[in-house]
């Protein structure tokens, strides 16, 4: 399992994976679980689905630690994270996985703090995982930028293996207005669907979409 830490920025922000994050105190599920409660867009995520991805080395955490109350031992505070959710097969065989759960807490966000926090979680998974084909597909504005500037290839959804395309498109009614997910007006428009430069390459080098 890949593992390591390091310190970035002031106050200090520690990126944490791995038997690192494993060996931490347990108190970031719950602080992960409520954000992804409260950002519209993230898809809620419990311990249940965490524990499997953290163990297998695909929960990469920023944190930063606080005194507690009584000058005791530190208490570990999320201050932002990213997970490569396993996806599906596609029709080769071939597992894919998907970018997710990315998220700065306000507070640390570039826009005030301009650290890199964001920009850091999603290279180091990256470069961690880069012989797993990855996609990442957002409505998200700052988070389809963030892919941008690392490397992520925006293709057409119909460029994905159809098992792939099936798995990713899971939104809810709610969300994109049809129960056929297949015809989500979303898709190619407000969503986009990116991949990372390997992945597109082993893609065949799929047509690219200019963006914005
Ligand atoms: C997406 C998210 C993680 C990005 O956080 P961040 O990296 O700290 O960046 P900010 O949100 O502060 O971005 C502010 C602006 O600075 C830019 N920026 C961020 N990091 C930058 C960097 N290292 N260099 C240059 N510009 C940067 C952003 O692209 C954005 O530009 P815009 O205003 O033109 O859109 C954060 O907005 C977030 O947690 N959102 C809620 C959860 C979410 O929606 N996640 C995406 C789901 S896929």
């Amino acid at each position: 399992m890949p593992t390591a830490h390091h310190k970035f920025g002031l106050p200090p922000i520690d990126f944490v994976w791995g038997e690192d994050l494993l060996r931490f105190d347990q108190t970031w599920y719950d602080q992960v679980e409520e954000t992804t409660r409260h950002e519209r867009h993230l898809l809620t995520k419990t311990r249940k689905e965490l524990e499997p991805a953290a163990l297998d080395g695909r929960v990469l955490l920023a944190v930063h630690f606080k005194m507690d109350k009584c000058g005791g031992s530190d208490m570990m505070n999320v201050a932002g994270g990213i997970v490569l959710w396993d996806l599906e097969r596609d029709p080769r065989g071939v597992m894919w996985y998907e970018l997710g759960t990315f998220f700065v807490e306000p507070y640390w966000r570039f826009e005030q703090t301009h650290l890199a926090i964001g920009d850091t979680l999603y290279q180091t998974l990256l470069d961690l995982h880069r012989d797993k084909n990855i996609l990442g597909t957002t409505t998200n504005v700052s988070a389809i930028k963030t892919g941008m500037r690392h490397g992520m290839q925006m293709v057409n959804f119909s460029s994905l293996p159809i098992t792939i395309h099936r798995a990713t498109c899971i939104c809810p009614i709610e969300k994109t207005g049809t129960d056929n997910n297949m015809h989500c007006p979303l898709k190619d428009a407000q969503c986009r669907a990116r991949v990372t430069t390997e992945t597109w390459e082993r893609l065949g080098r799929p047509a690219r979409i200019t963006y914005p």
